[in-house]
């Protein structure tokens, strides 16, 4: 009989001691877990004691911004606080297409998907995209959730040194006659080191080899580029040298939720296929909430983030007419 999971396991009884030994060992008091108690800005409070707060992905102060709040509780009054099944089946509402329209306008591509979490985002379309007799290029620092779906896939997996270009290469050299499809992966802007790929050598090795290339932005939107809109405006590039945005809306844009970014086809391809959003509920409606704007007043800006896509003016939160 096995051991019962899953406090009968030794090894998972010897992590859970490894872990529980190295905070008496550092003498710190457990930093993880930690209940704020309320927004977490540049400050935050726990139990009453007012903290600099230097772990937040809220780049721009945006969570608690009265616009955010009040756009989100218009949804959620609107059509509550959950959409109550799959978007497929019955989970659909047209704050989802607005968010995927304003998501595909701020990446400028044709088109966007939004699923519940960012990380279920990049394991189900890393996983769903490859599979066995293809290959993931990863660099070596990039997120957990890309490591897993990688994994997930079944397809080969190849970190190449961080940001190191001449690594990619030599590893697509010898991949590439023998794997069907190579899926490259990085990240826009890396949370940790605060470095960012070289994009045009990056998209043309990528290109010369015949790969797709995905770059994650969690943490380039709103922080990269001289209006916010990531490491293609930072590097002067078109956006269309890459096949895959994918991003977060738990850092900048202080919801919660992934999403993809690119062609049409791509778009409809895991519309009708991706098991993480088919087979999971549709975004909660306060999140969709609307992506940030620096500033100016309602009407489509000039130079700055745009405010108002076809349908939703995010700074006042009006409906407009298609057009
Ligand atoms: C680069 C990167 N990708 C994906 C994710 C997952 O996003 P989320 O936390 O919104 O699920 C994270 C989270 O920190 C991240 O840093």
């Amino acid at each position: 009989m096995p051991a019962r999971l899953p406090l009968g396991d030794p090894q998972m009884r010897q992590d859970l001691h490894r872990i529980r030994a190295a905070g008496r060992i550092l003498g710190v008091e457990n930093p993880f877990f930690r209940s704020h108690d309320g927004i977490a800005g540049a400050e935050t409070s726990i139990a009453g004691r007012t903290l600099l707060n230097v772990v937040s992905y809220d780049y721009l102060g945006l969570n608690g911004d009265p616009r955010v709040l009040a756009a989100a509780e218009a949804a959620m009054r609107r059509y509550g606080t959950s959409v109550s099944a799959s978007r497929l089946v019955s989970g659909e509402r047209p704050v989802h297409r607005e968010l995927e329209a304003a998501l595909a306008e701020l990446h400028g591509t044709e088109d966007s998907i939004a699923m519940v979490s960012g990380h279920a985002t990049n394991v189900t379309v890393v996983g769903h995209l490859v599979g066995a007799g293809d290959a993931v290029v990863y660099d070596a620092l990039v997120h957990n959730s890309v490591l897993q779906g990688a994994a997930l896939s079944g397809a080969q997996r190849v970190p190449f040194a961080h940001n190191d270009m001449a690594a990619l290469e030599r590893a697509l050299q010898s991949l590439r006659p023998q794997a069907r499809r190579v899926l490259v992966v990085v990240e826009g802007h890396y949370s940790i080191d605060g470095d960012v790929p070289d994009l045009p050598v990056l998209a043309g090795i990528v290109r010369r080899h015949g790969g797709w290339l995905m770059v994650d932005e969690a943490h380039s939107v709103g922080v990269l580029g001289a209006t916010g809109r990531g490491v293609a405006e930072h590097s002067g590039v078109d956006p269309g040298v890459v096949d895959i945005w994918m991003g977060t809306l738990s850092k900048t844009l202080c919801g919660c939720g992934g999403y993809i970014a690119g062609s049409h086809d791509l778009v409809e391809y895991l519309r009708c296929s991706a098991p993480g959003f088919l087979y999971s509920v549709g975004m909660a409606p306060p999140w969709p909430p609307p992506p940030p704007r620096r500033s100016g007043s309602c009407g489509p800006s000039r130079g700055g983030w745009k405010s108002c896509t076809r349908t939703l003016c995010y700074s006042c939160g009006k409906r407009r007419r298609p057009g």
